[in-house]
């Protein structure tokens, strides 16, 4: 049988991508699909989707409208909705696009093959959006690296229940993998070369991992862990919650040099009232108080945030709050959204006070103040030298190469095809908004 095509298209956060990622590597194996980038030529269509902000649900629903027409031209296309719109609007998918052959949560994904199967013989939508917990990862082929860094999912959902947020509802509850599972995903991806891991979770410092011995690992511990693996040259986390954010893991930035000196640890917000209709946990002060213990930790250490402006009730007082933590904590970079309502969510009851405009402006004057200390930060570069991984060829030029410093930030410089995967020394020469240039030192020989 001739080899089909796969196509997917990911909505999202980087737990979608890793998904998106598995999705693939099960179909290539249950049903010889090879993943296009095209959709035109797709024999299989997946939409891997994000409820987390606004119109998530209407911007599936369009994407669908526009794809529907590839289902006239080629009849036995099958179309699919995964992720987090699917998990929240599950049967109704099918109700308002009859012609969905498949809808699939987060955890379903190693049940795609069947499900393939099922909509083949059954012409009716196959829908399957429960959460059958670990058994995802039990029944996921061995990881395949592209590249010299790789992703691994330690943990799924998040018990927080931040009342803003939708994914304890659309991912589940907490639950992580055990302690070895992890460790052979990266023993298995060191082995085909790759250098960097990011361990992935939504609360990834939630992290209990089972052990052989019945004891139970942290995310503290995965790390030291992971630090004395073969091959493993740096290690990155992401997202973490702050409440959660133990001594171990802040001590882990002094003690394991592999461990990135770099931390996306979101806030949300800089005022310990909105903080608290968020049910988040903690005070401003008690977020800053752990950033001034992870700078002593690692000195260098770059941080970035989530920032929500304009949650319900939210006064100009409050806004200024949460601009003195962006000063305080001196994150170098935010990703900021204006809030909407999630449906579902206990925030969703409250009445959505800030209005529209007064969102916007906020936004923007957040976002121009993270910029100017983005690039403020970025200038102080200029001159020193960071260890960057050599992920692949700049966009701009084959005789340039790309790679990430150990603070998440881009570098491009001078080199040959031959440095990618490994770990090079480079002096910053110059600060762009987005990016850095620099020139290499040495490298290290090859792992
Ligand atoms: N811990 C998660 C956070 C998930 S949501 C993670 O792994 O990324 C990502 C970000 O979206 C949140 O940190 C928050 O800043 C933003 N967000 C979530 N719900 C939102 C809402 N209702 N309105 C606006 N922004 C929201
Ligand atoms: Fe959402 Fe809060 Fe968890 S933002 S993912 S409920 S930590």
């Amino acid at each position: 049988m001739p080899r089909g095509k796969l196509y997917i298209k990911t909505f999202g956060c980087q737990m979608n991508s890793y998904d998106s990622d598995k999705m693939a590597d099960v179909l290539a194996r249950s049903h010889q699909l090879d993943r296009t980038h095209n959709p035109d030529e797709a024999d299989v269509l997946l939409l891997n989707t994000c409820s987390v902000r606004e119109k998530a649900q209407e911007k599936v629903f369009s994407e669908l409208g526009r794809l529907r027409p590839l289902k006239d031209r080629n009849p036995g296309l099958l179309i699919g909705v995964g992720g987090c719109v699917a998990s929240q609007e599950g049967d109704a998918i099918a109700d308002r696009a009859p012609y969905v052959d498949l809808v699939f949560g987060p955890q379903t994904v190693h049940r795609l093959p069947e499900m393939v199967d099922q909509a083949r013989a059954k012409r009716r939508t196959v829908v399957d959006i429960s959460f059958p917990e670990i058994e995802k990862f039990d029944n996921l082929p061995e990881p395949r690296a592209e590249g010299p860094t790789a992703f691994v999912s330690v943990m799924e959902g998040c018990s927080k229940y931040c009342t803003f947020c939708v994914v304890p509802y659309t991912r589940g509850e907490e639950i992580s993998r055990p302690l070895d599972d992890v460790l052979t995903e990266v023993a298995q991806l060191a082995e085909q070369g790759v250098r960097e891991i990011t361990f992935l979770g939504q609360n990834v410092n939630a992290y209990r991992g089972a052990m052989a011995d019945g004891a139970t690992a942290d995310l503290a511990l995965l790390i030291h862990y992971t630090a004395e693996m073969p091959g493993i040259q740096r290690i990155r986390f992401t997202t973490s919650h702050p409440a959660e954010f133990t001594d171990d893991l802040i001590a882990a930035y002094a003690e394991v040099p592999k461990l990135a000196g770099y931390l996306h640890l979101p806030v949300q917000a800089g005022s310990d009232r909105i903080l608290a209709m968020m049910k988040r946990g903690h005070t401003a002060a008690e977020y800053l108080d752990k950033v001034r213990r992870l700078r002593e930790a690692r000195p260098d250490i770059a941080l970035s945030t989530d920032i929500i402006v304009g949650f319900p009730t939210e006064s100009d007082s409050d806004f200024a709050a949460t601009m003195n933590v962006i000063h305080e904590a001196g994150f170098d970079h935010a990703f900021s959204f204006n809030y909407s309502p999630r449906p579902g969510t206990p925030a969703a009851n409250l009445a959505d006070t800030v209005p529209a405009d007064e969102k916007s402006k906020r936004l923007q004057i957040l976002q121009n103040r993270v910029r100017q200390q983005g690039m403020a930060y970025a200038e102080a570069l200029v001159g020193t030298t960071q260890q960057v991984l050599v992920e692949r060829a700049s966009v701009k030029s084959p005789n340039q190469m790309a790679g990430r410093a150990g603070n998440n930030r881009w570098v491009n410089f001078d080199g040959d095809a031959a440095l990618i995967g490994r770990m090079v020394d480079v002096v910053i020469t110059e600060a762009l908004p987005n990016s850095l240039r620099g020139r290499m030192v040495s490298h290290s020989v090859a792992a």
